[in-house]
């Protein structure tokens, strides 16, 4: 009889023994027999030698199967001894299990904070008049750089500080690609909030992290000035942070908006102390970046903000530090 044929009969044994065996005692001299270091699958791998080199690959993969499956069912053979009959008594719909035992109680969970506030937000803004607009995560350089009046070397577009995918796609660094995305496909008037996340690997603190979300707005009409920037954010800042809350309007400068402003808010600490904080960018939206989408700059004027949202999560909960927001540890976002 050839090595190939022993190691079927032997296969065939071993299982149709297996399948008799009703006790441990009796299961583990089964494992010896077989699957021990002087056992019959090990025999046999070692008869390997003996076969002409044509034959060997065959009977090598033969002896390594019979190997796997004896394994395989010795397993599943233990697991059912853990129970004794349970799985000839599940297949006849018997219960097996002790059906007194109290069950799991499931975890319920909850949308995380800052799902939340956005959504408390874009109701704000829903409430002035702004649509809800979103746009891609994965974006091209063109509506996150070039559209928005950051020509090819400018050092915004430092691979170092943004997350390329390959040389033209990258994690969009702010939703104000979004803004170019609406005024692509739509005529003015426009005026929209785009919520979303964003990346920049910018050294992680208690105010950075290297992903969070930003809140864009736009707004693009006849007539449209500064003073409804100002006018609209403060609102907007009343309406969600409460009456009390102190805001600034800093003269600064983004590409896509002349002129610019940053918008600050006051922090209290608990120590007592005071800090302005930056919440986000804003500022009419250039002509070069109307232009470019085929809108009318002589016509029409907007301005656009872009807001970090966890820096208000921040601000509204008094929480010290933005990578709370972001611990695995439950308990913390449990509270909200
Ligand atoms: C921008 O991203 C501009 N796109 C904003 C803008 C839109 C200007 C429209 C003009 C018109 P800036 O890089 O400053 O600007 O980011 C805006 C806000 O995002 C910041 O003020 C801050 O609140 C938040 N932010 C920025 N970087 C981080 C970070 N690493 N972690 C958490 N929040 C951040």
């Amino acid at each position: 009889m050839s090595l190939l044929d022993d190691i079927a009969k032997m296969a065939e044994e071993a299982t149709a023994e297996l399948d008799g065996i009703e006790t441990a005692d009796a299961l583990e001299a089964w494992r010896t027999r077989y699957l021990g270091t002087k056992g019959a699958v090990r025999a046999a791998m070692q008869r390997l030698g003996e076969v002409s080199g044509a034959d060997k690959p065959a009977a090598g993969k033969a002896a390594n199967q019979a190997k796997n499956a004896l394994q395989a069912a010795y397993k599943i053979r233990r697991d059912d001894l853990g129970t004794p009959g349970a799985k000839a008594r599940l297949s006849k719909g018997e219960v097996v299990e002790d059906v007194t035992i109290p069950g799991r109680r499931p975890t319920i969970g909850h949308r995380h904070i800052i799902t939340q506030t956005v959504e408390e937000i874009c109701e704000v803004f829903a409430r002035m008049g702004f649509e809800i607009a979103y746009g891609p995560e994965v974006e091209d350089e063109h509506h996150n750089f070039d559209a928005l009046n950051i020509p090819a070397g400018h050092p915004a577009r430092d691979p170092l500080d943004n997350y390329y995918i390959d040389e033209a796609t990258m994690l969009r660094s702010q939703t104000s690609t979004v803004q170019i995305r609406v005024m692509e496909n739509q005529q003015p008037p426009v005026r929209i909030v785009a919520p979303g996340r964003v990346y920049r690997p910018d050294t992680v603190d208690a105010t950075h992290s290297f992903m969070f979300h930003q809140i864009e707005g736009l707004y693009v009409d006849e007539g449209v000035t500064m003073a409804d920037l100002k006018t609209s954010l403060d609102q907007f800042c009343k309406a969600y942070l409460g009456h009390e809350v102190a805001t600034r309007f800093r003269p600064s400068f983004f590409p896509f908006t002349e002129p610019s402003a940053e918008l600050d808010m006051l922090f209290h600490y608990e120590d007592g102390t005071t800090k302005w904080i930056e919440l986000g960018g804003c500022g009419m939206v250039d002509p070069n970046v109307l232009d470019q989408v085929g809108y009318d700059s002589e016509k029409y004027t907007g301005y656009a903000f872009g807001l970090g949202i966890e820096r208000m999560v921040m601000r509204k909960h008094n929480i010290p530090d933005i990578r709370m927001l972001f611990d695995s540890d439950l308990r913390f976002l449990h509270q909200f």
